[in-house]
């Protein structure tokens, strides 16, 4: 047999599914071989090999419970672990969520929820559209990054306006027309298609309005580098004017007040309108912002690994885009996103398409497994251990968003394969024939295991 591992893997879960495998299985840790008792000080014999000095850990494979498409009743229970629910219960969440009602073993202690389903989130409904938001209210632990959902029927307007916060887009579907004037005077106009970014500075001013480039108009997440974000509380171009006295606005602009007869007196935020008939801005004198506020995401070409594909856009190739990075994954049936972290920048996660499964380490013993699906968020703080699991059988495709310049993570494999194998093999008693094929080139997403 090729692999005698995986028959080890099969027997044992073979085994396991009789046992109580929350208990760890105690395999042949005899006294010889456990170096805290073997005495010191007179023996001349290299230092034994490494053995645990603590029990070995289950070889319970901890595979998802049930999937989306289970259509028998979803309860928590896990080989003998568990029972089942008696009282009420929702199970259309339940299904959504094995990994919370039937964890995989290896779950363990407290640690924060970090999966919003935007499907929970307060929806704010207006004429040519809709926006939700989640910030910290809805998820405490992203507190680096908020996200926004926004609709905006064909010509519909998301009216000029700033705030404190930089801004950055991933469009989901449609087009929308971005327009924004800088600090000295320089302005921008462009159109935005499908996986394609926009980016704002902190303070610029600018507008959102869906073309007609289709019939339904245009829809886009946005994320904003601050976890207390408020989609509610930005700064908007009616709101302010219709609370300044008309005596100073016909100052400002040097008119007479009745100029200003018509100007609404409260906030319009989402309007519908006509669409843009050209993307060509106004001309400027001080010329054009040296930095364009869009990027053509979608034509960036992404790197295939074995068990999918990854595409980066940060300031290092989207100039401006100095507080936001993102990485598009794809991951095929059976593949995953490999083991890794990010070394000093929170991932705020969103899901385009496909199931995925992930755990978050989130150190001294505490883990906690999740699962997702189209349109729900993640969050794992820097530094945080995690993996993405394509649990379905279509493409997973997903966003990893950062609050950072530069994209970077540092990978589980990469680090084994490149310090010294004795070391390796202290901690994880691994075979030679293992680290010998732990893999000096970050994987990113790996395929099926061998
Ligand atoms: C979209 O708008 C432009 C500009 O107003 C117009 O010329 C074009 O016919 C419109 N297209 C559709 C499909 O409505
Ligand atoms: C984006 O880039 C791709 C590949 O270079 C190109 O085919 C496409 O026309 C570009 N889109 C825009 C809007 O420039
Ligand atoms: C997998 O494929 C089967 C058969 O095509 C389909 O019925 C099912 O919905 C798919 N999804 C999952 C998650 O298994
Ligand atoms: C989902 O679960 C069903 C059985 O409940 C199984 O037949 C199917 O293969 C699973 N799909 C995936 C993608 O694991
Ligand atoms: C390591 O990864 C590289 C690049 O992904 C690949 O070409 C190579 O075959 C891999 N080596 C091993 C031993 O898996």
């Amino acid at each position: 047999m090729k692999n005698p591992s995986l028959l080890n893997f099969v027997l044992c879960a073979v085994t396991l599914a009789s046992l109580n495998n929350a208990a760890p299985t105690l395999k042949s840790v005899t006294s010889s071989s456990n170096p805290a008792l073997t005495p010191t000080g007179t023996s001349t014999d290299p230092a034994p090999a490494s053995s645990p000095t603590v029990p070995y850990a289950s070889d319970d494979p901890n595979g998802i419970a049930w999937n989306v498409t289970t259509d028998t009743d979803p309860q928590p229970i896990r080989g003998s672990l568990g029972g089942t629910i008696l009282g009420p219960q929702n199970i259309p969440l339940q299904q959504q969520n094995p990994d919370l009602l039937a964890p995989p073993t290896t779950d363990a202690g407290t640690v924060p929820n970090f999966k919003w389903p935007f499907s929970l989130s307060h929806n704010r409904l207006q004429t040519g559209g809709w926006a939700r938001q989640q910030n910290e209210q809805e998820m405490p632990i992203a507190t680096s990054m908020a996200g926004v959902n926004m609709r905006l029927e064909p010509g519909a307007i998301r009216e000029l306006h700033w705030h404190q916060t930089a801004e950055w887009a991933y469009q989901l579907s449609g087009t929308t027309q971005v327009t924004a004037v800088d600090q000295l005077g320089r302005n921008f106009v462009g159109n935005v298609n499908p996986g394609d970014l926009w980016y704002f500075p902190p303070g610029i001013p600018h507008s959102l309005q869906a073309t007609n480039a289709t019939e339904e108009g245009s829809e886009f997440l946005l994320i904003f580098p601050s976890g207390t974000f408020n989609e509610d509380d930005t700064f908007l171009l009616t709101d302010w004017m219709a609370h300044i006295p008309k005596e100073v606005i016909a100052r400002n602009f040097q008119t007479s007040i009745s100029a200003w007869n018509d100007i609404p007196g409260q906030e319009l935020y989402i309007f519908p309108s006509e669409p843009p008939t050209t993307d060509v801005p106004p001309s400027d004198p001080q010329g054009q912002v040296p930095q364009p506020f869009a990027f053509n995401f979608s034509g960036v070409a992404p790197t295939q690994y074995s068990g999918g594909t990854a595409k980066i856009a940060d300031s290092t190739t989207f100039s401006v885009s100095t507080e936001v990075a993102v990485a598009e994954i794809t991951v095929e049936p059976g593949a995953m996103r490999e083991l890794h972290w990010h070394p000093s920048q929170d991932e705020w996660g969103f899901y385009l398409e496909g199931y995925g499964r992930m755990t978050l380490f989130a150190a001294e013993g505490n883990a906690m497994t999740v699962d997702f699906e189209p349109g729900d968020i993640s969050f794992a703080p820097a530094t945080y251990g995690h993996y993405v699991e394509n649990i379905g059988n279509t493409t997973l495709k997903f966003l990893e968003i950062f609050n950072t310049a530069v994209f970077q993570d540092v990978s589980l494999a990469q680090w084994l394969a490149l310090t010294p194998p004795a070391l390796v093999k202290a901690h994880l008693d691994i075979s030679d024939e293992t680290i010998a094929h732990l893999n000096k080139t970050k994987q990113v997403v790996v395929g099926p295991s061998a």
